[in-house]
């Protein structure tokens, strides 16, 4: 019988019990199939294991270890051979439903329990069903199945993942970037959705500049621009806000005052002004304007703050944000190179275009073709932190405002404990990769929307490249085995990748 696992010897409620057929491999985290009547199918997820034997009562245990020598080695395996063949000992898998799909293939949260001795099976490319709701149009990889990787492609449903935010996380090498480029093909190759990604270390542009469909769909800006394919990032005085100066660096009180201030009397004006005039002036302006006497010192502090801007960010008359902005709406990759930008500017950066996209989002004047958009965020517990999240900054507001306007949060970390709770509960999709600190997965366990418990083993036990994708609309939290970039952009794109990314390419793809 093809892929035949075993037959059912016990249900209760969502927990069943079978037995595993002879010779047949059964792991962790199987999910298979229980046959019903009329094409009714249960899938389960293995759990658990023992093994049952009629020698397993003491009298028997004892009777079979006389069989051994003192040093416990088996003096006739013959003997002991015949023991214990037949149809003695049986290996009992313990399994939880998932889901059910009935007749007419609906899927459905678990609803009644399979029969008793009914079959279980692998799963095949016929369960339409589960696998319809599994594959999304955001592909990323293939459904893992215990230590096997089947040809199922999983992923997400962008319209409802989107907006609704989504978080990655696993520790360094455990395959985050990895991910994104993949998400970000997928996006490439349908062009559906938006995606704003934040290059910083240079990795996404190379990798991404190799997909077929990137002279069409993706859209490189960077501040100092050296091919033709990278327009130049224009930023004008007049789009930056005190916000996106207050992004990257830490002000107190006075400090924070002048700037607003700063900005209430000069308006679009308050940047190219500060720059241009000599602190004593300065202070002068806002006495004369607001009544206010503020200190050198605290206006020192601005004026260096955005002369610093100036010089990494180029800051200029025109400005391209309305490009950027435009091009996400029509389903474009935009990704801003920031490789000779600081920490600093990229911080203000960020701030910036993603409050210029709440901003646009949030009008009135959007289109019904609007796509919706994603904006990459890296490190997240920098923006999204315990602290940071109260001083309800841009991406604080976008957590919690930005599903109404079909704009969502992909929120990268290695920790993500460093997190606010508020922000790990409003993300409504994860991928779990690989994490190495206990406290990173008990954090995960508690915030997750679907159960992951029974997953503990799995997840603490993840490789590099492999995760448990948990997101609202899916039954269950699904293991995946996601796509190597290189390999998804030849296999599925038929991109020919350039030297270097050949010698990444694993000897299957180049065959
Ligand atoms: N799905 C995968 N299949 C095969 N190899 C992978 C996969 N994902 C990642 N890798 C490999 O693992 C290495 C680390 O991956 P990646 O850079 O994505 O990790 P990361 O989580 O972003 O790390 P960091 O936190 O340090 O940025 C890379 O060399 C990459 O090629
Ligand atoms: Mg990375």
């Amino acid at each position: 019988m093809n892929g035949y696992k075993g037959r059912l010897t016990f249900a209760k409620g969502t927990y069943v019990e079978f037995v595993v057929a002879p010779n047949q491999e059964v792991d962790f985290g199987d999910i298979l199939v229980v046959e019903g009547h009329n094409g009714e199918r249960f899938y389960i997820r293995t759990y658990d294991f023992s093994v049952k034997s009629r020698w397993s009562g003491i009298n028997n245990v004892g009777y079979l270890m006389n069989k051994l020598d003192d040093q416990g080695q088996v003096v006739n395996q013959e003997e002991l051979d015949f023991y214990l063949g037949g149809n003695h000992t049986v290996k009992i898998a313990k399994a939880e439903q998932l889901c059910y799909s009935d007749a007419a293939g609906s899927l459905w949260n678990p609803k009644t329990c399979p029969d008793f001795f009914s079959e279980i099976r692998a799963l095949t490319a016929d369960d339409t069903a589960l696998l319809s709701e599994l594959k999304g149009d955001i592909e990323f990889g293939f459904l893992k199945s215990g230590r096997g990787v089947l040809d199922l492609p999983v992923g997400i449903y962008g319209t409802k993942a989107i907006p609704e935010h989504i978080g990655i996380f696993g520790t360094t090498g455990s395959g985050k970037s990895n991910l994104v480029k993949v998400l970000a093909s997928s996006i490439l190759g349908s062009a559906q959705y938006g995606l704003l990604i934040f290059d910083v270390h240079d990795e996404y542009y190379r990798d991404l500049a190799q997909h077929p469909m990137a002279s069409q769909n993706l859209k490189v800006f960077s501040v100092k621009p050296n091919s033709e394919h990278e327009n130049k990032l224009n930023i004008a005085y007049a789009d930056v806000d005190p916000e996106d100066v207050t992004a990257c660096a830490t002000f107190t009180e006075p400090q924070l005052d002048a700037l607003y201030k700063l900005s209430s009397v000069w308006q679009e004006q308050w940047l190219p002004y500060m720059l241009r005039y000599e602190i004593p002036d300065i202070a002068d302006e806002l006495a004369g304007a607001t009544g206010q006497k503020f200190q050198s010192r605290t206006l020192s502090k601005i004026k260096s703050i955005c002369w610093n801007l100036q010089q990494e960010l180029g800051l200029a008359e025109e400005s391209c944000v309305a490009e950027i902005l435009d091009s996400l709406r029509q389903g474009k990759v935009a990704l801003i190179q920031l490789k000779n930008v600081s920490p600093v500017g990229e911080q203000a950066l960020s701030t910036l275009l993603s409050k210029k996209l709440l901003q646009r989002c949030a009008d009135n004047k959007r289109s019904a073709e609007d796509k919706s958009v994603m904006i990459v965020i890296e490190e997240a517990h920098r923006f999204l932190g315990k602290k940071e999240y109260t001083s309800n900054n841009v991406f604080a507001r976008l957590v919690s405002e930005a599903r109404k306007f079909n704009l969502g949060l992909c929120v990268v970390d290695q920790q993500p404990r460093l997190l606010a709770d508020k922000v790990l509960s409003q993300l409504n999709t994860l991928f779990i990769l690989g994490l190495a600190s206990k406290s990173d997965r008990t954090k995960l366990e508690t915030m997750c929307r679907k159960d992951i418990l029974q997953q503990r083993n799995e997840i603490k036990n993840l490789d590099c490249g492999e995760m448990i994708v948990a997101t609202n609309y899916m039954r269950f939290a699904a293991p995946v085995r996601v796509h190597k970039l290189e390999d998804y952009l030849v296999t599925r794109f038929d991109a020919k990748l350039s030297g270097s990314q050949l010698v990444a390419l694993a000897p299957s793809v180049i065959a």
